[in-house]
């Protein structure tokens, strides 16, 4: 008999009926002999658990996946439900290799003459003294350890449309903080034809979501340790995130809501001024600790690239920050200023115009809207983990007057 995933959760006094059910993978976790799946139809909030032997593939069955399970309906030895379903055959109906999305992946340089985020916050590259250089110097232009290979992604989705990198990065920010690293890794995506943050929020939702849920399925002991012995309740938590749909305010909405609680922080709230990391995790708490993305910057707070907006006196750009419990900013990103003549005078202002001919021939050449976005993989392990402290995510952190081993 075929049924839902309702009736089959409701099934009484099983005997091992063989039934069949369909629905798409919600979670997988594979362990030595088994494979646990659940799955869903829509018929119930709770999802149906399939427990399938090693012969099943597990790479073909992956989050998103729509599944046809035959099988039988067994009593779960699990105290969660009352039955599971054993299974004897897993047709995939439809895969979802949600993860690749036709992304180009491109290896964007660790040298560059560029500081994409304009923020001075720079480790110079110089050869060292006891190299004899016949130049003045090495690259006959001031180089740098990139800040951001977003500039880099910008001319290649010109080439790929969309297309990522992932690599080291690195800022000279003089902050002890529990969130910043001299040298962090991030995953970087830029998508050209997108036209609005909406689009763009998608795919960075959509990423968080299924890293998530392939780092909870290839490696649950790892993570189940982590939160067992360090971030006791992180498990729930990080399902509560999984589960719901991300929620969006604006920068202006965000500082109202922060105004209303000014007295609970150091820093006084106001708008044109950047949010603190204490005003992050209140916005994060404020929205029920589910992930929520903060849109429209003011523009004077935000780097030369963003989108206009063009909205009058307030003036903000199409800027946005993805804030999660823990932490407070994973994600930044927005959509790119592709119009010339926004552009041209931006730069102008900075005084950047002659060292971004290129950028700008990237607007006057075959121009097209794009957008794209920044990820920081130790804050997304801090998140996901529930460790308090970025130091504590990789083995040799290197932060202000450390760097010795
Ligand atoms: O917000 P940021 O500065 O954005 C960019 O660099 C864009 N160019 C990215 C893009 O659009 N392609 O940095 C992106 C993310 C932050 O949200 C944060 O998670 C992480 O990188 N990050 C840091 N992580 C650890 N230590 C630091 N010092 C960090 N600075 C930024
Ligand atoms: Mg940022």
């Amino acid at each position: 008999a075929r049924l839902s995933v309702r009736d089959a959760l409701g099934a009484q006094n099983t005997k091992g009926e063989r039934v069949k059910v369909q629905g798409w993978i919600r979670s997988v976790r594979s362990q030595k002999e088994v494979l646990f799946l659940h799955i869903n139809d829509g018929s119930s909030l709770e999802s149906l658990q399939v427990v399938a032997d090693s012969s099943f593939d597990s790479r073909e069955l992956a989050f998103g996946s729509s599944v046809e399970v035959q099988g039988q309906l067994v009593k779960s030895p699990s105290k969660k439900q009352d039955v599971e379903l054993k299974a004897e055959k897993i047709e995939v109906v439809g895969n979802c290799d949600a993860k690749d999305c036709g992304f180009v992946h491109i290896h964007t340089p660790i040298i560059t003459s560029n500081d994409c985020e304009g923020a001075g916050e720079l480790f110079q590259v110089e050869p060292s003294s006891k190299i004899k250089v016949p130049e003045k110097n090495f690259f006959s232009v001031p180089a740098f350890l990139t800040v951001s290979g977003q500039l880099h992604l910008e001319v290649m989705s010109g080439a790929f449309t969309q297309v990522f990198t992932f690599g080291p990065t690195f800022r000279a920010e003089n902050s002890q903080s529990r969130r910043h690293l001299a040298e962090f890794y991030m995953v970087e995506a830029e998508i050209s034809f997108v036209e609005s943050l909406q689009d763009l929020m998608q795919v960075m939702e959509g990423l968080f979501k299924t890293a998530t849920m392939t780092v909870l399925s290839n490696c649950p002991e790892d993570v189940e340790l982590c939160h067992k012995f360090i971030a006791p309740g992180q498990k729930d938590r990080l399902e509560h995130m999984l589960k719901n749909n991300f929620l969006i305010i604006s920068y202006t909405e965000a500082i109202e809501i922060l105004k209303q609680a000014s007295q609970n922080f150091t820093f006084t709230p106001e708008w044109g001024v950047d949010l603190h990391t204490e005003h992050e995790k209140y916005l994060v708490k404020h929205c029920g600790n589910i992930p929520v993305f903060v849109i429209n910057y003011p523009l004077a707070l935000k780097p030369f690239y963003m989108r206009d907006n063009e909205d009058g006196p307030q003036h903000t750009v199409a800027a946005v920050d993805l804030l999660v419990p823990g932490v407070g900013e994973l994600f930044g990103g927005s959509l790119r200023e592709e119009r010339y003549h926004f552009l041209e005078p931006r730069l102008a202002r900075s005084g950047l115009t002659e060292a971004y001919q290129w950028y700008l021939d990237l607007r006057r050449f075959g121009s097209v809207p794009h957008g794209g976005f920044g990820m920081g993989f130790e804050r997304y392990l801090q998140c996901i983990l529930g460790i308090d402290n970025i130091k504590d995510v990789i083995p040799f952190p290197r932060f202000t007057h450390s760097c010795i081993l």
